[in-house]
């Protein structure tokens, strides 16, 4: 069993557009109460430990979305940053933006690079924002850098270009919204990662949402391959021969 609060959480943020639609507003109104959910959750994941917090916001496949959301998400973004910024700053969080930039506009661009620079060297909690972001594109371009140095491909040299680089891969991943798949979210890095899913709209998880999917974490035997035993007594048994 797995005591410890999980070092690095990610999160599938699903579940915007219905909580809004139930209420009868419009979609982008789910993705407002979609931020005041995360900055609620970047701080109980601060309070508890968590080192490092990944949240899916954007994927490669929401451009698929009618004009007027993405649109919306893209101003939201903007206006997010400019206004949570500086209590990240406060708060002792680094925020980083994973995804493909070139596809963003040049506000949205110069957004992300101006929210890097005000908060790095923050070490409390590493908030990783995926934006523009499919996991399939995240080994693709990896593997692409890599082979403009002309270097071997390994685990190892593969994972360092990803663009999680050097960070531990996620203990556990979360989704809300009641689907149970990853929708193309870091793939390469979900390989051992424990899996949570609950139907919580994700503008309705709170602490205690965030404090049953630690417990459930916490009741998990990661073996990575190994057997029970093998986890209860490391050592391996010289009389058994
Ligand atoms: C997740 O919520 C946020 C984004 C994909 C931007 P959705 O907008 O997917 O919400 P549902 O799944 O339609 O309820
Ligand atoms: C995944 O949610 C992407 C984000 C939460 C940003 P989607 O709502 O886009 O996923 P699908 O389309 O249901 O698989
Ligand atoms: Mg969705």
């Amino acid at each position: 069993m797995s005591s410890a609060v999980p070092h690095h959480i990610a999160i599938v943020m699903d579940g915007n557009g219905r909580w809004a639609t139930r209420r009868y507003l419009p979609r982008v109104a789910g993705h407002k109460a979609g931020v005041d959910a995360l900055r609620r959750c970047v701080r109980a994941c601060a309070a508890r430990g968590v080192s490092i917090l990944t949240v899916f916001a954007f994927s490669s496949e929401n451009w698929n979305r009618p004009q007027e959301e993405v649109s919306g998400l893209m101003e939201l973004l903007v206006i997010a940053l400019s206004r949570e910024v500086p209590q990240l700053v406060t708060d002792g969080v680094c925020l980083r933006f994973l995804g493909e930039r070139a596809g963003l506009s040049a506000a949205v661009r110069s957004g992300l690079v101006r929210a890097e620079a005000a908060t790095a060297g923050n070490t409390r909690l590493h908030l990783n924002v995926c934006f523009n972001y499919g996991g399939r594109w995240d080994i693709v371009q990896a593997a692409n850098r890599l082979a403009q140095r002309g270097a071997t491909v390994t685990e190892e040299s593969l994972a360092a270009e990803m663009q999680m680089g050097q960070l531990p891969e996620p203990d556990l991943i979360i989704r809300t919204g009641g689907e149970q798949r990853l929708s193309n979210f870091l793939l390469w890095q979900a390989a051992y990662s424990e899996l949570y899913f609950c139907n919580t709209l994700w503008p309705e998880f709170d602490e205690h949402a965030l404090d049953l999917a630690i417990a459930a974490f916490c009741q998990r035997e990661r073996r990575f391959g190994k057997t029970s035993e093998q986890l209860r007594d490391p050592a391996p048994s010289q009389q058994a021969a």
